[in-house]
């Protein structure tokens, strides 16, 4: 479900005049909102608890997971994550589109030993799906089901999200939106331009 508090930062992100302090504002919580909804699709127990005047119920995050950002945007979404479940192991993947092709290229992979039961790709943007695509593939080699792997997101392409969505759940796919459009350089229109650039600054 997309709330109002989603479109809302997601507006932010997508103003070409948000600077660079104001789109790290609006991606934190915006990453924040989209973990919590990530989450929820993930298995978790339910827990008795005393208030000071009766007893209830609630949800406890019951599962062994592990994130996976695709560098460099992807390092964005690691601490609001973390804020939610702070003990989550991180693994690691270096891909990079080339600017001219948008090929992507595994520079790197660092998986935690022993492999959680989970995994959570972190990227926010998904244009061709090239870089999770090969993402998908680092971990279905390491020995993932695919209704084990999970994709977080902000912005998908309706080509890249459905060539996700052919190699794992669409229910374990969460974004803020998916957008019509890929230009000719391979970038998501009408899109936020540069992730990475507009949250690093550089
Ligand atoms: C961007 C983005 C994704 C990828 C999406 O990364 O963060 O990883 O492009 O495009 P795709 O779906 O066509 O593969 P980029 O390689 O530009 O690096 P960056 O994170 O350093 O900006
Ligand atoms: N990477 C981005 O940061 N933005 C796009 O639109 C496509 C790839």
């Amino acid at each position: 479900m997309i709330s109002l508090a989603i479109e809302r930062y997601l507006r932010f992100l997508r103003d070409k005049e948000t600077d660079t302090a104001k789109f790290r504002w609006a991606s934190d919580n915006l990453a924040q909102l989209l973990c919590a909804e990530a989450l929820a699709k993930l298995p978790h127990a339910t827990v008795e608890i005393n208030t000071p005047v009766g007893t209830t119920t609630g949800p406890e995050i019951d599962v062994d997971l592990m994130v996976v950002p695709i560098y460099r945007a992807g390092q964005s979404l690691v601490q609001p994550f973390l804020a939610v479940v702070p003990g989550t192991p991180v693994g690691s993947l270096l891909i990079q589109r080339n600017e001219e092709t948008a090929e992507p290229k595994l520079f790197y992979e660092k998986l935690p030993n022993p492999l959680p039961e989970y995994a959570v790709i972190l990227d926010p943007m998904l244009a061709t799906a090239g870089s999770a695509v090969m993402a998908v593939q680092v971990l279905k080699q390491a020995g993932y089901p695919s209704e084990k792997i999970h994709f977080l997101g902000v912005v998908a392409s309706q080509v890249g999200y459905e060539r996700l969505a052919s190699l794992i759940p669409e229910t374990n796919i969460t974004l803020a939106a998916i957008d019509p459009e890929l230009n000719e350089q391979k970038y998501i229109v009408p899109g936020l331009g540069d992730y990475g650039d507009r949250y690093f600054g550089a």
